[in-house]
């Protein structure tokens, strides 16, 4: 009844119609309407800025694009009675996931890489009631032991290798080539750590083409930092090999060395004739300070996007007048720390105003 008069305020449309994911739910997940765990999520914008276009899934409601995963991956978790949800997480999944089995009334059990997860990620999680496992170690490890945690302790997992994820997170893709009225961009751009969007988006695009909703398939650039790039290495070599590394970069989100969808994501890779590119610290925080200054701003994984544009361009791989669209993951409040501006404190003088001004 409640949500009924608070649905006519928004212009009669339900919950779930107003959700970016479920909107689609024909070709998201079978299952009756009231069973849906929803709050809404998705619905972001795409900007323009510098003749690129920008995908900020950062508005969703956690403030990244998990939650477009997450919605689905709870849904199902409730319909199969899971008596708790775990994830590993270098901190989005777990506010996500945190946040969504609060509102299923679920037990949350999170395990993150002790001392590597931003400030704002670790509140989000602890916040919404989840029990959070600082794991001595790094990512991997930490998805080495929930993986056998859920297996001995039946909990639900909740990684992107959970096949629900991948179908929520499709829509991310159907949503921007939705506002581009199905006119394909040349190229969608990707942060890859763990590998579950680059195999999420290579699935959209596939469904998309079958389904003729776009007539020309985009190339999917999935982006990586230069310390945590084992995904760069095998597509360098035309995937003969699959590589593990010992991950280290500013950006936490993607501090990954041994991405868990890498299979899905090499096949993603081939139906888009898509490529994979790197980026050094210093050039994605470049880049994110740029996007910041747009008046969006980003996370620091989020940036590989713009700075890998720049470098394909620089190399050619890219045109001047390639339509480009980059998702930016996560939003700028994520990382505040990654933020370098310095502060100015003063007296409250008016001649301190104007000294600084004059400065
Ligand atoms: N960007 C952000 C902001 C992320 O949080 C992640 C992954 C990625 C990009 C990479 O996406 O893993 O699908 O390739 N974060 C996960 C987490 C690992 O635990 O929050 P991916």
């Amino acid at each position: 009844m409640t949500t009924e008069i608070f649905d006519k305020r928004l212009g009669s449309r339900r919950t779930i119609d107003r959700s970016g994911v479920w909107r689609f739910r024909e070709h998201v997940l079978d299952i009756d309407e009231s069973e849906i765990i929803t709050h809404p999520e998705g619905g972001t914008h795409l900007y323009e800025r510098e003749g690129i276009l920008f995908k900020h899934e950062g508005e969703n409601p956690t403030g990244s694009f998990k939650d477009r995963g997450m919605t689905v991956a709870i849904t199902q978790a409730v319909r199969e009675q899971a008596p708790a949800v775990a994830c590993a997480s270098t901190g989005n999944t777990s506010a996500s996931a945190a946040a969504y089995a609060a509102q299923a009334g679920l037990r949350a059990i999170v395990f993150v890489p002790s001392g590597k997860i931003s400030a704002g990620k670790l509140a989000q999680t602890q916040a919404y009631g989840a029990l959070l496992l600082q794991v001595r170690g790094d990512f991997d490890a930490a998805m080495r032991l929930v993986l056998e945690a859920s297996q001995r302790l039946g909990f639900y997992l909740v990684n992107s290798i959970n096949p629900y994820r991948i179908e929520g997170q499709k829509t991310i893709v159907w949503e921007l080539l939705q506002d581009l009225d199905w006119i394909s961009p040349d190229w969608i751009v990707v942060p890859a750590g763990n590998l579950g969007n680059t195999s999420a988006f290579g699935k959209a695009l596939v469904e998309a083409r079958d389904a003729g909703w776009i007539s020309k398939m985009p190339r999917l650039a999935a982006i990586q930092a230069h310390g945590a790039n084992p995904f760069y290495r095998s597509f360098r070599e035309n995937f003969a090999q699959r590589h593990r590394v010992k991950p280290e970069t500013i950006a936490s989100a993607i501090r990954i060395g041994d991405p868990v969808s890498y299979d899905k994501a090499v096949s993603a890779l081939r139906a888009t004739d898509g490529i994979v590119e790197e980026v050094t610290d210093e050039e994605l925080m470049r880049a994110k300070r740029d996007i910041d200054r747009m008046g969006i701003g980003c996370e620091p994984a989020s940036a590989t996007t713009l700075a890998g544009v720049r470098k394909l361009r620089a190399a050619g791989v890219m045109h001047k007048s390639d339509r480009i669209v980059c998702v930016l993951t996560g939003h700028l409040l994520k990382d505040p720390g990654a933020t370098s501006e310095k502060l100015i404190e003063i007296d409250p003088e008016i001649s301190e105003v104007e000294r600084v001004l004059g400065q």
